[in-house]
């Protein structure tokens, strides 16, 4: 009797502090984790989601840049963070592209992490340095076949989604060039604004503004159907490299063990921001767009993020491009 009585005040005094920790949260500003360079594509997204949600949380969500190895330095300093409800993640298809591309991960991403929500999908643009010598689609794949040996590709390490885009992209072309990794597109897009790489195909959060104001030459975007933001561009599909897409998927996760509650609230601050007309206009200017209500959930990011494991772990594989 005595043990049943100690395990039923146990058991309220758990209900009791998970009650007051979901009222209570957030009681001190939140940790965004940004796996890729300030400025760049992915934490553009966090940046314009953050300043939405910390409105809606009543605490500042602080963006963390935390930098290397396509993403999985990040990826793994989250998986061993503690999960008290204060830090969490935001990624893009390196969640299950890594998976793939390295031997030895040290962490699971199915595992080691709660899912919150998806945001935004955003398209991918290839591009060269101004003053590269191809005016059109058809002379720069000539070009790039011709030449290959002297080509510098610019992405953002194995695991980014301009090393993804650009290793479907040899293939697509059967060549193969050299890749400079830097630590997100940022640095990337300066090195390609200074001409010292060649090209890159970078997600259009970054790159309209570049492409408008007419500082980098233009090929087309990666997205199967043309795009609002960029109505005139051709697709790379439509110009003979049929098939050929990369869409790029956002996804918000915290470490494996934060509280349900944090999660629900997260989701909903995701959602509001989501609809908030700054973030939206913000979002649509640069080429993103917001995902449909059933792609909200932490299930749907959960059956999402497996389903891409399964397609691009097979892609990837048959490239033999992988780091142990
Ligand atoms: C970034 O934010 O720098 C990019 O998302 C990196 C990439 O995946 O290409």
């Amino acid at each position: 009797m005595l043990g049943i009585r100690r395990i039923a005040t146990a058991a309220a005094g758990v209900f009791f502090a998970a009650s007051a920790f979901a009222q209570a949260w957030p009681t001190k500003p939140v940790t965004l984790v940004v796996p890729f360079a300030a400025g760049g594509p992915t934490d553009v997204v966090a940046r314009t989601l953050g300043v939405s949600m910390t409105k809606t949380l009543g605490q500042t969500v602080v963006i963390e840049n935390k930098l290397g190895a396509g993403g999985t330095v990040a990826a793994a300093y989250v998986a061993r963070s503690a999960p008290d409800g204060y830090t969490f993640f935001i990624h893009h298809n390196g969640m299950a592209t890594s998976t793939a591309l390295y031997r030895k991960l040290a962490y699971n991403p199915l595992t080691d992490f709660e899912f919150v929500s998806q945001a935004v999908e955003v398209p991918m643009t290839m591009l060269a340095r101004k003053d590269f010598p191809a005016n059109n689609y058809a002379e720069f794949a000539a070009y790039l076949k011709a030449n290959q040996s002297k080509i510098n590709l610019a992405n953002a390490g194995l695991g980014a989604v301009s090393q993804l885009c650009g290793l479907m992209f040899e293939t697509a072309l059967g060549v193969k060039f050299t890749a400079v990794p830097f630590q997100g597109t940022a640095p990337a897009m300066n090195a390609l604004l200074g001409g010292q790489v060649d090209i890159l195909c970078d997600q259009t959060t970054q790159t309209i503004p570049q492409i408008k104001a007419g500082n980098v030459k233009f090929y087309g975007v990666t997205t199967k159907q043309r795009i609002k933001a960029l109505p005139d561009a051709p697709t790379l599909d439509e110009q003979g490299l049929k098939g050929f897409e990369v869409v790029v998927w956002h996804g918000i996760y915290a470490p494996k063990g934060t509280p349900k509650a944090a999660i629900d609230r997260m989701n909903q601050a995701v959602r509001a921001a989501l609809k908030d007309p700054d973030v939206v206009r913000k979002m649509t200017e640069l080429g993103a767009e917001i995902v449909g209500d059933d792609r909200l959930s932490p299930e749907s990011l959960q059956a999402w993020l497996k389903s891409e494991i399964d397609k691009w772990g097979p892609i990837i594989r048959s490239t033999g491009t992988f780091a142990d």
